[in-house]
């Protein structure tokens, strides 16, 4: 399990409570109170926490259960775990030798390149930008989002060798981009923001939940500043209608009708 540090003493924006399901070992039941404590929130037990989960919509549970991976219920929502996603076909084409769109704008050069990824979320592109070779510095701002995450990686870190070399490139820091940037010293090779599409051409009820947890503020222009100051390279992904919002990109690359790079 993740060693709870101080990266998660802050409480989320929405309202919280930690348990555990039925059955978990006293371990588990231990970290669900760290945590907690951590994040400056209650624990609650799991006979209790459906009631209390039940009382108002706008109440939040993070299960701690069994394999590691905590579930999450923003709002009430059914309950949602980290999972790889699209990662997975994502991974398995780097793997058979095919380019990865992201990786390629990113023009990664050397073995030892050093990424910066200002929207971590769930690491998925982290992921795959770090089985392209390159080592991922990546801020997440919401701290329970950030844990879990955290957990998804250090469970497939725990699947095999090579998804272990991957996971262990990836350094994820807890907060604001642009705090994070300015908290580093050093360059990096190239900077990756992906900011919450404002209008998603897709619903997926599976991601609800994880839609609910994110931050949907939009990229500012003093973090993109920031990054263009510390990077040879800023790559953003965002739909065609959206870019209007940004400075006139160098390059654009279409991966479909809606989708850019
Ligand atoms: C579209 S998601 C990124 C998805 C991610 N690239 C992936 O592959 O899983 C945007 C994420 O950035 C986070 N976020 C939004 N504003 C942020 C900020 N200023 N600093 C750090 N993270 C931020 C959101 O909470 C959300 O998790």
């Amino acid at each position: 399990m993740p060693a709870l540090s101080k990266k998660y003493a802050e409480t989320s924006r929405v309202h919280w409570r930690v348990t555990w399901v039925h059955g978990a070992t006293a371990e588990r039941q231990s970290e669900a109170r760290d945590l907690a404590a951590l994040l400056r929130l209650e624990v609650l037990r799991p006979k209790d926490a459906s009631q209390w989960l039940s009382e108002a919509r706008t109440r939040s549970l993070l299960i701690l259960r069994r394999d590691g991976r905590p579930a999450v219920r923003p709002h009430g929502e059914k309950p949602w775990v980290w999972h790889l996603g699209m990662a997975k076909s994502r991974l398995a084409a780097l793997r058979a030798g095919q380019p990865d769109r992201l990786v390629r704008a990113l023009s990664l050069t050397g073995e030892d390149a050093l990424v910066f990824d200002g929207h971590l979320g769930l690491a998925h592109d982290a992921l795959v930008v770090a089985a392209s070779g390159a080592r991922v510095v990546g801020s997440e701002i919401d701290p329970v989002l950030g844990y879990v995450t955290e957990c998804g990686l250090r469970a497939l870190g725990s699947t095999g060798a090579e998804m272990r070399a991957i996971v262990s490139r990836i350094d994820l820091r807890i907060g604001h981009h642009l705090d994070v940037l300015e908290g580093m010293s050093g360059r990096f090779d190239a900077t990756m923001f992906s900011p919450m599409f404002i209008a998603p051409d897709f619903t997926s009820p599976d991601m609800e939940a994880w839609r609910r947890l994110a931050s949907h503020a939009p990229l500012s222009p003093q973090a993109l500043a920031k990054a263009r100051q510390c990077s040879e390279r800023v790559v953003i992904k965002v739909l065609k209608e959206e870019i209007e919002h940004l400075p006139p990109p160098h390059r654009l690359e279409e991966r479909d009708k809606r989708r850019v790079v």
